[in-house]
């Protein structure tokens, strides 16, 4: 601030502090007047037959003013207040306060408190975390700020989001897989297919896809589409179409679909191919935080 305006400030702040302490002081005695009874003095005012008296404030009132402005002079010397003053508080390393140091000071703080607590369950391993309630009960929090938005709030998932309260995993469930998942990220790659199958062929191997989960399907088809899939598809989703941890290939075998497991929602996963991300926490997310929502991941399959 230019030296200009902080006098302008201090000019200010100090002649309204003055006026209001002469305001006060002065109507502290009301002017003696022989024309009046000094018992039942007005002020001479008439509203509707009621009339005012011409007191000065109560004592307590008074004091209470006279203390505020004690306090105004005293606040204005301990904090910033008057233009460049930087106040002048010697609790304070540099002798006065800023609202930076008090955040600083407040962060230091709330880390402290955010070590110890997360501290001890970092020390911990996932099988135990995820049958301690209190930690559970605090990561539940975590997830519901970070993950819920794409997984849901009670992780059941949507479609796209996988639901992680199942037994079904495209990466795998292990306290490992799991922590991969969250300290990377995932990124699903699975090709398109129009080009290379045409929409015939896309039918074709639709219809095998739901022969193997017991879906309805054309049963002709099925021989052909096992062939299309043999050549095309096993070496992710497994000769025995059960998906493959390391490529993120879905179980074709069950009855639970990342995407929709209608015949029109197949054909559509193999037109266009589908590429779910899930986005990696590691720079997001403290370590000890993830260590705690991989033991939540872990423990909602776990019943
Ligand atoms: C390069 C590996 C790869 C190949 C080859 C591949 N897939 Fe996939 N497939 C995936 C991945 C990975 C996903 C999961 C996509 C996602 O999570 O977004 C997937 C998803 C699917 C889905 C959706 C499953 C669901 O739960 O909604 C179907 C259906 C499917 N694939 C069928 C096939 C068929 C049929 C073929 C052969 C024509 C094939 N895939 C070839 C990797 C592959
Ligand atoms: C922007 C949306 C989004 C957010 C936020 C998100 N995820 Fe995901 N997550 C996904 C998608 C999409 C997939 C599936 C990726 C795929 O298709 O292969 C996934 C996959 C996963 C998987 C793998 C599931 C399996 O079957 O292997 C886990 C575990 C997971 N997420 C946990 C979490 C946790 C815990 C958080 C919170 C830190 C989180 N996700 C935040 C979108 C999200």
């Amino acid at each position: 601030m230019s030296t200009f305006w902080s006098w302008w400030i201090i000019g200010l702040t100090v002649t309204n502090l003055l006026l209001i302490l002469w305001v006060l002081l002065a109507n502290r005695k009301v002017a003696v007047r022989d024309d009046v009874d000094p018992e039942n003095r007005t002020t001479g005012h008439v509203y509707d037959g009621i009339e005012e008296y011409d007191n000065p404030l109560p004592k307590w009132w008074f004091y209470m003013f006279m203390g505020s402005i004690v306090f105004t002079v005293l606040y204005l010397i301990i904090y910033p207040g008057l233009g460049n003053w930087k106040g002048y508080f010697p609790f304070y390393e540099e002798g006065h306060w800023t609202s930076v140091r008090q955040l600083e000071e407040q962060q230091k703080r709330a880390l402290a408190q955010h070590e110890t607590s997360y501290g001890i369950y970092s020390t911990m391993s996932v099988e135990e975390l995820a049958e301690d309630s209190r930690a559970m009960k605090m990561a539940s929090r975590v997830y519901a700020n970070n993950c819920a938005v794409c997984h849901g709030a009670d992780a059941g998932g949507a479609l796209g989001f996988p639901n992680l309260t199942d037994n079904d995993w495209l990466y795998g469930g292990t306290p490992e897989n799991i922590k991969y998942t969250l300290v990377n990220g995932r990124n699903a790659a699975m090709p398109a297919w129009s080009g290379v199958l045409g929409e015939k062929g896309i039918n074709t191997v639709t219809q095998y896809v739901l022969s193997l989960s017991g879906a309805e399907h054309n049963v002709d088809l099925v021989e052909e589409g096992q062939k299309i899939y043999a050549a095309n598809c096993a070496a992710c989703h497994g000769g025995d179409a059960k998906g493959n941890y390391a490529m993120g290939a879905p179980n074709l075998t069950d009855d639970i679909w990342l995407y929709e497991g209608t015949p029109a929602g197949i054909r559509q996963s193999l037109r266009q191919g589908r590429n779910g991300v899930m986005p990696a926490q590691q720079n997001r997310l403290r370590e000890d935080k993830i260590h705690l929502l991989t033991a939540y991941v872990y423990s909602l399959s776990l019943e």
